[in-house]
């Protein structure tokens, strides 16, 4: 898969060597006037929570930042052309919440910008980009392992993932889950969990969470070849909906925030689930986009009111351009190292 670099990627192969221990997910956004990537009105792919710009966000600053990751490490252009000419023939999977959705989202606009006009066709949850057999989807799972529905209700079990076989068939995977974790009353899809041979009504969610995130990576180690698949873990998305996280009052939230936070500033203070993720994952199959903290000092990209749902204020998901794009560019980065 290494044929047909060009110059400019040869050139951060060398780079990202000489720089031994270079850390892409440690730096800052500055402002660089090509930016945003790719222009929503021209992406028939983003979904109306993430369409910031058609729902009337009048800013625009928040569309120009590019992530500078310190030091010398240079993070290489995202190259459509290239990604799809890698991936020829192949199947690229984005399972989890609706954070994977935005990711999904993003990947497709990216992969779209490079070939306008090239022959699309839409298959299940997914988009096939028929000049390259290159099949590109998203399976929706809010907690990867399984709900059953069963005779005492539905059941979220830790230690289930029937639904992993579904996932076969893809050669790139990346996956996320931890938001639906907390989530509890009418919106929380499951009356109880299973931890083994135990039911229970509830539990410690973070400890919840840290069991099926297992139960993840101990399929990933007994099923993924990492010669025939490559896996990623999409890391902990924040939100932004206590402004005293970043220095205002707790009542202030992402709404009207314009500009991200200065990343050399920023007292950054590492989650419980992050740290899970961290532990868990194994390294040795498992890449990890680690993309909470240069996605917390984004506190400017996300929707808020400038949705297609306009009675939220959503401060979780990111708009399109946005965010979600440089996840990618990260992606992509390991992806032709
Ligand atoms: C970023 O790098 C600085 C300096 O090396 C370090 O103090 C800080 O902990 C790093 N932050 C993260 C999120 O890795
Ligand atoms: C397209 O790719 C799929 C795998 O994703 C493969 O099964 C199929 O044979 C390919 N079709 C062509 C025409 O190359």
């Amino acid at each position: 898969m290494g044929s047909g670099l060009g110059p400019g990627l040869l050139c951060f192969a060398l780079f990202a060597m000489v720089s031994e221990g270079c850390n892409m997910f440690n730096g800052s956004w500055i402002v660089d006037e090509s930016y945003p990537l790719y222009d929503s009105e021209n992406c028939p792919f983003i979904r109306k929570e993430f369409d910031c710009v058609k729902y009337g966000r009048p800013d625009r600053k928040y569309l120009r930042y590019r992530w500078q990751p310190d030091g010398e490490c240079v993070l290489p252009a995202f190259d459509g052309m290239e990604m799809m000419r890698l991936w020829r023939g192949k199947r690229i999977l984005f399972v989890g919440d609706s954070l994977s959705l935005n990711m999904y989202n993003s990947m497709l606009c990216l992969l779209y910008a490079a070939a306008p006009y090239g022959r699309l066709r839409y298959v299940d949850n997914g988009v096939l980009f028929e000049d390259f057999n290159l099949t590109v989807s998203y399976y929706i799972s809010h907690y990867l392992v399984d709900i059953v529905e069963e005779k005492i209700g539905r059941v979220l079990k830790l230690n289930s993932l029937q639904a992993s076989k579904e996932w076969l068939s893809a050669d790139l995977l990346i996956f996320n889950t931890w938001h639906w974790w907390p989530r509890a009353g009418p919106t929380q899809p499951w009356d109880y969990i299973q931890d083994g041979d135990l039911i229970v009504k509830d539990m410690d969610r973070t400890l919840a969470f840290s069991k099926a995130l297992t139960t993840w990576a101990n399929w990933v180690r007994t099923t993924i070849d990492p010669y025939d698949k490559k896996v990623f873990y999409q890391g902990v998305s924040p939100s932004h909906y206590h402004g005293s996280d970043w220095g205002k009052s707790f009542s202030k939230s992402c709404s009207g925030e314009s500009e991200p936070l200065d990343g050399s500033k920023y007292r950054y203070q590492q989650s419980p689930q992050e740290a899970i993720v961290k532990k868990i994952i194994p390294r040795e199959l498992v890449t990890l986009l680690d993309i909470t903290f240069l996605s917390e000092l984004r506190k400017d990209a996300h929707p808020s009111k400038y949705s297609g749902i306009r009675t939220r204020n959503d401060c979780s998901h990111w708009c399109l351009a946005g965010l979600p794009d440089t996840w990618n560019l990260l992606l992509y980065a390991f992806l032709i190292q």
